[in-house]
């Protein structure tokens, strides 16, 4: 005769989550996930132009510089110089600002649902969504380092010949061209590069969730919708670095 064993009690995570003296949370988790929403699209957009932009290596030193020069007249004299520029940088530190802010409160919130539980049955997609962390850290530290090397071209981690623009003129192109000849730098750029596809590839499809869009298809759609949008933008992105490196952009 088989034994019959006791049930045995499962916690289960309370799903709002409620604060210790037992009210909503503040502010809600709807509120940080739209939050993180149009801050991540901002920056999406943002890379996506950029690196269209960035592309413009390819067409000489003369047209790079011409466009990076562009950047900081744009609407003048409506704007004072480099008016336009400020008025994006702006828009992204508030977009940066709020998808951190947003993102360790909710990383803080799921901890405290999930318990011990963990997520199954998502597939491939778990090493994108499990990594989001991660390659946020690293996309943060990149920034940093980034606007270092090719914009306030503070050293050591910018090229020892870095010129900055002027009013009149900018060096856009001999400054990227002179960091990416720093084998290490060329291959930080890669990797990080490697990770915003990452990061890019769950974020955008999240998006769909976030945004409430339901139907098989259309989520399928968006998928692969997310999936040519990051590899489109690694690519484009990764091409400079291997150029310089490769002496084909000098
Ligand atoms: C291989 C990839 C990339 C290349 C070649 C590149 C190139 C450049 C260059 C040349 C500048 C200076 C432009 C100027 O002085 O006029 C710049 C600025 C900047 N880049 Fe990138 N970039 C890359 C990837 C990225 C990514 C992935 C991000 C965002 C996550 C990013 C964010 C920025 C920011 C915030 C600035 C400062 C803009 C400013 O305030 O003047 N870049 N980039």
């Amino acid at each position: 005769m088989g034994s019959i064993t006791a049930p045995v009690a499962v916690p289960r995570p309370d799903p709002v989550t409620p604060m210790p003296d037992g009210r909503a949370p503040r502010p809600s988790t709807v509120t940080l996930k739209v939050t993180m929403a149009v801050s991540g699209t901002v920056f999406a957009l943002y890379v996506l132009v950029h690196m269209i932009g960035n592309l413009k290596v390819y067409t000489g030193a003369e047209h790079f510089d011409d466009y990076a020069h562009w950047l900081r007249t744009l609407a003048e004299p409506l704007l004072p110089y480099e008016g336009a520029l400020w008025i994006f940088r702006a828009v992204l530190l508030l977009a940066l600002a709020a998808h951190v802010g947003a993102s360790l409160v909710l990383i803080v919130r799921a901890r405290r649902a999930k318990g011990a539980f963990r997520r199954t049955g998502m597939g491939w997609r778990r090493v994108p969504a499990t990594l989001m962390p991660y390659t946020g850290l690293v996309l943060l530290v990149f920034i940093v380092v980034h606007v270092l090397d090719l914009t306030t071209g503070t050293r050591p981690i910018a090229p020892s010949g870095f010129t900055a623009p002027t009013q009149d003129t900018s060096h856009a192109y001999a400054n990227l061209v002179e960091s990416f000849q720093r084998w290490p730098m060329a291959l930080f750029y890669i990797a990080v590069m490697l990770m915003l596809a990452l990061h890019l590839v769950h974020g955008l499809w999240t998006l769909a969730t976030d945004f409430g869009v339901t139907g098989r298809r259309t989520r399928q759609v968006w998928a692969l919708v997310a999936l040519v949008f990051a590899v489109v933008v690694m690519v484009g992105d990764i091409s400079i670095p291997i150029a310089v490196l490769a002496g084909w952009v000098s």
